[in-house]
């Protein structure tokens, strides 16, 4: 709970120690002294894991589950998580997945840290500073780490609940190789039983290592209330449309409970796979209507932002993204490339602390790639030429088609070293995957 010398965990004057109130706000570690308001140990173990369906997956876990626990914290907490490994042999790290921590703190094996071998510990301290939906996964071996479980949501509530009696449900996607799904501990239908005008918020997180995921909602008109764990700005009512969520991102969903049911449907229809509510948990799935797609880019209403399109930029990068035939690492494989490069011969955005980024993102290639930025949100200003004329748009897990263009900026306000890399597990591994770093 919060306690005095909380507001301070931001670099201003804190109650703990003089030597924390020295920490500046662009600090490369979290505050290294203060007791935390929370603690949480996160064991990370091979585990044989069953899931709903009674198929049992050959699991890596943190304490045992998948998903793992899930992180509730509030606003201005300082958030101590103690990593230990059991067993996993290549090492684990914990990523703060959306959360814009000091660099150290940002569990980034080889860049930012050491993995944690097996028997070995490692402590992560840092101040929740951004409202939202997160989720966290090990940035060790991260391809097999994520798509063998993992992970985690992660979910930092605001200092005052803004909707009072809220029920607040989060919703985990992930594709197991032949197993379905993992919606949050389960792969099948769940059926919940939730009062006639009771405010509901769905928490949508893809934490899939390759598709992106679809999600559509009958029986209300809902909003999109947030995106990447960031709030629209006065977002409008929505039926009949149709949720794609990239790897990696989140979309807060909110509704009013109304008398009948509601049934969020995710992926295929045919596989029936999703959550259905109702007062008492009973009835049938409805068909579902014909959809229209979610286009952020047009909802919601303008609002002030730090800097716009108009503003001047500092420094202005292109990655051109696309795919190609090559060797990596002795195998004759598809190759994903930034600016014709597979890493580690993608370039290095280098930038001052301060500067205000523009970076134009171009898909060339074959398919999608979900790009993700580490330590900052990028606010989306235009895409394939058309600026965005809804809410304020901030993303930090870009979903960029083929033959899309996207127009991005920043502010360079976090030093050190991050990752800028597809989100799709495997193409960052065999090539996309770059570095920002502060000169
Ligand atoms: Cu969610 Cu660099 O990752
Ligand atoms: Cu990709």
């Amino acid at each position: 709970g919060a306690h005095a010398g909380h507001a301070g965990h931001g670099g201003v004057q804190t109650a703990f120690s003089p030597s924390s109130a020295a920490i500046p706000v662009t600090a490369l570690s979290g505050p290294r002294f203060g007791e935390p308001d929370r603690r949480y140990t996160l064991t990370a173990e091979k585990k044989e894991v069953r899931l709903a369906s009674g198929k049992t997956v050959q699991a890596w876990t943190y304490n045992g589950q998948i998903p793992g626990p899930e992180l509730r914290m509030k606003e201005g907490e300082l958030v101590e998580v103690t990593l230990k490994n059991e067993n996993i042999d290549g090492g684990v790290t914990i990523h703060w997945h959306g959360l814009d921590v000091p660099n150290a703190e940002d569990g980034v094996a080889g860049a930012t840290q050491n993995a944690v071998m097996p028997g070995e510990t490692y402590t992560y301290r840092f101040v929740a500073e951004q409202v939202g939906t997160f989720w966290y996964h090990s940035h060790q071996n991260s391809k097999e780490a994520v798509e063998k479980g993992l992970f985690g949501a992660l979910v930092v509530e605001p200092r005052q609940p803004s909707t009072a009696g809220e029920k607040d449900i989060t919703v985990i996607t992930h594709v197991w190789e032949g197993a379905g799904f993992a919606i949050g501990a389960s792969d099948t239908l769940q059926r919940m039983a939730i009062a006639p005008g009771t405010p509901v918020r769905l928490r949508l997180i893809n934490t899939d290592n390759w598709v992106r995921q679809t999600y559509v909602l009958t029986g209300t008109e809902f909003r999109v209330a947030a995106i990447d764990g960031t709030d629209l700005n006065e977002p409008g009512s929505l039926r009949d449309t149709e949720l794609a969520l990239t790897t990696g991102g989140r979309y807060d969903v909110t509704f009013t409970m109304p008398d009948g049911p509601v049934y969020l449907s995710i992926g295929n229809p045919k596989k029936k796979l999703g959550i259905f509510m109702s007062s008492n948990g009973e009835g049938e799935l409805p068909t579902l209507p014909a959809t229209v797609p979610f286009e952020p880019e047009s909802y919601g209403r303008p609002a002030q932002t730090p800097f716009d399109a108009d503003s001047k930029f500092d420094r202005e990068f292109t990655m051109i993204l696309d795919n190609k035939l090559g060797f990596y690492n002795g195998e004759f494989q598809s190759l994903y490339t930034i600016n014709g490069e597979v890493f580690p011969n993608t370039p290095m955005f280098v930038v001052r602390e301060g500067d205000l980024v523009k970076t134009v993102i171009v898909n060339r290639g074959s398919v999608d790639h979900p790009m993700h930025l580490h330590g900052h949100h990028m606010l989306v200003l235009s895409r394939n030429g058309e600026p965005v004329t809804g809410s304020p748009w901030w993303s930090d897990t870009l979903d960029v088609s083929p033959g899309e263009t996207y127009e991005v900026a920043f502010r360079a306000d976090n030093p050190g070293i991050w990752m800028d890399h597809c989100h799709n597990l495997q193409h960052a591994a065999v090539g996309m995957t770059m570095h920002l770093a502060y000169e």
